[in-house]
């Protein structure tokens, strides 16, 4: 399944604990103060997301689902909340990597490895960085992860740029499907790089904003 080797290479890639298995999809106990535990489902099974639901209703449960945000949405209690819609893309690398603008004197781009993650970067004369992304190749896989332009640097190409040559250098290392998650932002600009939408990805969180006479 596509996205448990999306799952495994991101959380490899944030160094969260290795994911387990479960009924229907991945478990990932991140543990951190915004995000306590994940759970992503290969599809929206109702009986595992009421059990998940159910048992999570303490603050950081996350639920991410390849399904519809309309599809997920009524399986939800109050207090819980979808985020914007996301989207499982691939890309294959063998098709011709995207044309890039060329980069303007006063940037640098840089990539270098960092254990199993290769990272790229744009880089000002100053050293601040305009934009990045990262790697993280699996067998056949490429996993595209976190790629940012900084908001005064955007729509000048720097993100193809660094998409780019992060195709390339999955394609130098044998991988052949290009893989990652993709924001709204992101999904524009993967789209025009020849990208496609192989899944629906909805996340829920529990909004603690709620009032507490509305939750669950
Ligand atoms: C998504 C993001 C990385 C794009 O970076 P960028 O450097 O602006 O991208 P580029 O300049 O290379 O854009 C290339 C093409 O992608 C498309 N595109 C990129 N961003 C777009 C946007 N916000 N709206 C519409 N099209 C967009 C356009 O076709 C664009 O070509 P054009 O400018 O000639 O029209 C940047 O908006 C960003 O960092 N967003 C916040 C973080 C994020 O969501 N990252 C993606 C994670 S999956």
């Amino acid at each position: 399944v596509l996205v448990e080797t999306w799952v495994n290479a991101w959380a490899l890639a944030r160094r969260f604990p290795a994911p387990v298995r479960v009924p229907g999809g991945l478990r990932v106990n991140l543990g951190t103060d915004q995000e306590r535990v994940r759970l992503v489902l290969f599809d929206a099974d109702a009986g595992v997301i009421r059990d998940f639901l159910s048992a999570e209703t303490s603050a950081g449960a996350v639920l991410k689902v390849c399904a519809e945000a309309a599809t997920v949405e009524p399986f939800l209690p109050a207090g819980w909340k979808l985020h914007q819609p996301q989207h499982l893309m691939t890309a294959s690398l063998p098709a011709p990597l995207p044309r890039t603008a060329e980069l303007p004197p006063e940037y640098v781009m840089s990539s270098r490895v960092e254990g199993a993650l290769i990272w790229c970067e744009v880089e000002d004369r100053a050293g601040r960085i305009a934009a990045s992304g990262r790697l993280i190749t699996r067998g056949r896989y490429a996993i595209v992860d976190d790629v940012e332009t900084a908001p005064e640097h955007r729509r000048r190409g720097f993100g193809t740029m660094v998409v780019a040559r992060l195709m390339s250098i999955g394609r130098e290392a044998g991988a052949v499907t290009g893989l990652l998650v993709a924001t709204a932002a992101g999904h524009r600009l993967y789209t025009a790089l020849g990208w496609r939408v192989h899944a629906p990805y909805t996340s829920a969180y529990q909004d603690d904003n709620a009032p507490l006479s509305k939750r669950a």
